[in-house]
This record gives C-alpha cells, sequence and structure tokens, in this order.
C-alpha cells in the first residue's frame, strides 16, 4: 500500500466556490434534445413534451448553467426557425451533424425547460453564417421587455416575460477547420468584437465569452487567445476552453493523468489573458468560460458519409463510460475547481444521451452513467471556499505528462463543513492517506473540537471498465467508504477510485 500525507489548511484559500462551474450543455445534436430532455408521449412527459425523468436527473445532477443550442450545430442555425407556431416551422439540414433539424424545440421552449428544471441559460450565437445583426435580433427577441418588433413577437408566441439571459457566447470553436464558416484569429476577433460591441448597446451589463482554442493542441493555441483578444479585450468578460480527452492505446495510467492538460490549458490561456491586458495597459481581468469538457472516444466517432440520408436526432456520440473514464472526469473537475479564482464558468458537454451523465431510451428509461456521480457529489457538497491542497504522495511516469502524482486533490470548506474531494490514480495500488486537519479546528485527536470524518464514500470498482446500464444503472455508484480512523484522521483510498471525504468538528 502506497502511503501519502495531505495538510488542509483554510489559509490556502483560492477562491469562493462558483456555482457556474457546475454548468452543462445541450446541443442539438444526435439524441441530446428529442427522446433526451424532450420526447412527447413519453411516460414521464409534461404536458410541454419534456421528460420528466430527465428533469428529475438533472435536478439530482446539481447542474446550475446550461449552455444552448451548440456547439458546431450553432455555425449553421437560423433562430427564427425555431420560434411560433410549430406545424410552420422549417425541416433544415444540419450540416454540422449530417442530420435534419425538425426545430420542434427553439429558444421559447428551451428556455421553459430550463425554468421547470431551475437553471440559469447560456445562449451561443451563430458567428459562422451568421453575424451581428442576427446576433442583436436574438439578443432582442430574448430580453427586450416589449415594445419592439422582436419582443413583441416573443409575447406573442407565449412568453410574456423576457428570457434574461445574462451569458452569452459568441459563435463557437471558430478556430477549428471543421467549424462552418470557420476563420483566422484576427477575422474572428474582428466579427467578436463587433457583434459584441453590438449587444452592448444593448445592454451593456451582459456576459460575453470570446471564443479560445478548441483544444491544447490546436496548431493556433496561444497566438489565437493573443489576437482574439486584442480585438475584444475591453468587450469580453471571458475566453472559451474547451477539452475533450480518451484513453489511448491501452494507456489507462496516462488517461488518468489527462487532467495535467487541462491545468497546462487553464494557466497558459490566463497567462496569455493576462499578458495582453499588461500590453493595453488594462487592469481588467478576463475570466476563462471551459464552456466544454469531458471524457469523450472522438477517436472512435465515424464521420457520416456523403450522400447518406439526413436522419431526424440519430444516436451520436453516445459513448458509455466506465468506471476509470468516471476517475478521469472527477479529475478534470478537481482541476475546474482549484482554478476557480480565473475559471468562472464550466460546461460539462453534453447532458443527457450526448457524451453524456445521463442515457435515456426512447419511450423507455432514464439512467446514470458512470461519470454522473462525481459531478453529483461535487455539485452538492463543494461549498463556501476553495481550499488548495498538495498531497504528498508517490508519483508514476506518464509518456505524455512526465511523472504525475498518484493523487490529486481539492478541497473546499464553509462555516459547518470542509470535504476533499481526491481521486487516486494509481492503477494498481490503494493509497493510506494520512490528513492533517489541525489547522481546522482543534486538533484531530477525538475530543471536543476536534476535526473528524463524519462521512466518506468512494466511487471505485474491481474491474476498471465497469459500466452502467439500463438493466444494471448502479453497478458503479458511491460507497461507503468505512475505512476511515482517527488519531491520527486516515484513510485507505483504492486503486482508480473518486473519494469525497466530509469532515467536521465534534
Ligand atoms: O460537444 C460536441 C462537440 O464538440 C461540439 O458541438 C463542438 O463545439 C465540439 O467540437
Amino acid at each position: 500500500m502506497l502511503q501519502a500525507q495531505l495538510t488542509i489548511d483554510p489559509a490556502h484559500r483560492v477562491a469562493p466556490v462558483r456555482r457556474r462551474t457546475f454548468g452543462t450543455f445541450v446541443e442539438h445534436l444526435g439524441r441530446c434534445v428529442y427522446t433526451g430532455i424532450y420526447e412527447p408521449g413519453h411516460p414521464t412527459a409534461d404536458e410541454e413534451g419534456f421528460r420528466g425523468d430527465v428533469l428529475a436527473l438533472t435536478r439530482e445532477l446539481g447542474v446550475s448553467t446550461v449552455r444552448y443550442p451548440g456547439g458546431n450545430f450553432v455555425s449553421g442555425y437560423r433562430w427564427e426557425d425555431g420560434i411560433g407556431p410549430r406545424e410552420q416551422r422549417p425541416r433544415r439540414l444540419d450540416l454540422a451533424w449530417h442530420s435534419t433539424e425538425t426545430n420542434e424545440i427553439g429558444i421559447d421552449e428551451f428556455i421553459r425547460w430550463t425554468r421547470v428544471a431551475g437553471l440559469e441559460p447560456m445562449m451561443a450565437v451563430n458567428l459562422g453564417t451568421r453575424g451581428v445583426q442576427e446576433a442583436v435580433d436574438l439578443l432582442e427577441y430574448c430580453n427586450i421587455p416589449s415594445g419592439t418588433a422582436l419582443s413583441d413577437l416573443r409575447i406573442a408566441n407565449g412568453a410574456k416575460d423576457p428570457h434574461d439571459i445574462r451569458m452569452w457566447c459568441l459563435g463557437n470553436e471558430m478556430d477549428g477547420p471543421w467549424q462552418i464558416g470557420h476563420k483566422t484569429a484576427l477575422e474572428y476577433g474582428r466579427i467578436a468584437a463587433e457583434t459584441a460591441r453590438a449587444m452592448r448597446m444593448v445592454d451593456p451589463s451582459l456576459e460575453l465569452v470570446a471564443c479560445g482554442s478548441s483544444g491544447s493542441s490546436m496548431p493556433t493555441f496561444g497566438t489565437w487567445e493573443a489576437t482574439v483578444l486584442e480585438e475584444t479585450y475591453d468587450l469580453v468578460d471571458h475566453i472559451s476552453c474547451h477539452a475533450y480527452y480518451e484513453e489511448k492505446d491501452g494507456d489507462l495510467a496516462g488517461f488518468l493523468a489527462c487532467a495535467s492538460d487541462m491545468e497546462h490549458f487553464i494557466s497558459t490561456v490566463v497567462s496569455t489573458a493576462d499578458q495582453v491586458g499588461a500590453k493595453l495597459g488594462s487592469r481588467k481581468k478576463i475570466s476563462v468560460s471551459f464552456d466544454e469538457w469531458n471524457v469523450w472516444y472522438l477517436s472512435r466517432v465515424q464521420a457520416a458519409e456523403p450522400g447518406q440520408d439526413w436522419p431526424v436526432a440519430p444516436p451520436l456520440l453516445e459513448d458509455h463510460y466506465h468506471l476509470a473514464d468516471a476517475v478521469a472526469f472527477g479529475s478534470l473537475l478537481i482541476t475546474l475547481l482549484r482554478h476557480s479564482d480565473r475559471v468562472a464558468a464550466a460546461c460539462m458537454a453534453q447532458l443527457v444521451n450526448v457524451i453524456a451523465p445521463i442515457m435515456t431510451e426512447p419511450g423507455g428509461r432514464a439512467w446514470r452513467q458512470t461519470t454522473f456521480h462525481p459531478f453529483a457529489q461535487a455539485a452538492r457538497h463543494a461549498k463556501g471556499d476553495v481550499v488548495r491542497v498538495e498531497p504528498v504522495c508517490p508519483t508514476y511516469e506518464t509518456a505524455e505528462f512526465g511523472a504525475v502524482p498518484v493523487l490529486h486533490a481539492v478541497a473546499t470548506r464553509d462555516e459547518t463543513e470542509t470535504t476533499l474531494f481526491v481521486v487516486n490514480r494509481s492503477t494498481a495500488e490503494p493509497v493510506e492517506l494520512e490528513l492533517d486537519a489541525g489547522a481546522l479546528g482543534a486538533g484531530t485527536g477525538t475530543g471536543t473540537g476536534a476535526v473528524r470524518i463524519v462521512e466518506a464514500t468512494t466511487l471505485t470498482h474491481e474491474d476498471v471498465y465497469a459500466r452502467n446500464t439500463a438493466d444494471d444503472p448502479d453497478r458503479v455508484a458511491p460507497r461507503p467508504n468505512t475505512s476511515h480512523r482517527s488519531d491520527p484522521l486516515r484513510i485507505v483510498l483504492p486503486p482508480v477510485s473518486w473519494n469525497v471525504i466530509r469532515l467536521s468538528r465534534a
């Protein structure tokens, strides 16, 4: 068994926990919308056609924000197609996903769904095939109370109150050659600046997100951010990051260390933004909106053959996650929390069916994938302030990231409770972790005021490739970890595990 120590000291406060860290993403892609959040005729559907089982799981997941309607989809989207009487809405080719978009769901229905689910909407505008005017029109339709052509049209369509969307993404992944209307950094920086300027004329208080890089391995990474921010610095609040990870060539240990790339991604973008700010003589700080992140077996995605039919809501990107995926995912979430000083928002991509924590059968059951659990536990227990912790532990060698510590952790703390989130990335060895939590109270013994573990759970499985299915939905789920002892405080973390340890004063 490996040995490790970890000190939790409230003096190492990073920033408040931001609820927007627990955002997600609903794109018109595959079965995310149709037979995901929306399926009229489903036994649990409400009068609007929203699936009650998916709503219940979304609430249990503890999601804060939801980005919509894409993704690659938004770069060819005409938002006007999705408003007004359903029978008059056009069916369109969705070039991004080689599908047919029926437009049964549009902005008004989506906002109604966010209200029922209790989520904050985050809207992306199309800067691929469209531009400033269409973005401002959408903003007028959504946010102006009444008295203009588009706000009155919204009211006539049944939405009396404005949608009041505060956070807007200026396009999606415009650095990617796969993107409809892909641009150079300068071309994108110019249109993003013009769009932001016009949107701020409507409402200066909006929060605007400029597109950053679609991954840290993009050939333009770094120079893209610098050029885009030189054009937009005073006009936007956030720059986006997107990152997806997968196990490649059977290198499980390397995959479990993928958060090292996310760490590097965030610190590079923050330094680049600060450098642009310094060059411009600005005191303003740009934050990161990590508005797409997840495990995604992208290398297994097959491109649709040209000439095939254009299906409606086909099953696309339906990754079935195993235990190891959930542990890598948990480590990514730990990274986002560790950077709460500069990561203002994040969206796990996506919510349902498409690389998602929630899966559904059309007309049938819904269940939690393995990745559901780290997200739901962190959303529930991360409260108060983020506290930086650095485990003293053995490292292991990886081809991509060099030596990586076996443990990766973060703590959060409010007046009543401290919670430690920690993954053991060792593929073979349990780790006995000794905790020094003395700075939280009167020592770590058993007397009054001493800090003790009130609850510890572990997500693990003897088969690291174990998955949940509709027939066996709880095969991989958090279970109590009863290995903890006092004086000194210690607990055993199994290999390839996600752990939540809640501490309180006796
Ligand atoms: O989330 C799936 C896709 O990944 C999104 O549409 C796109 O923005 C990214 O490349």
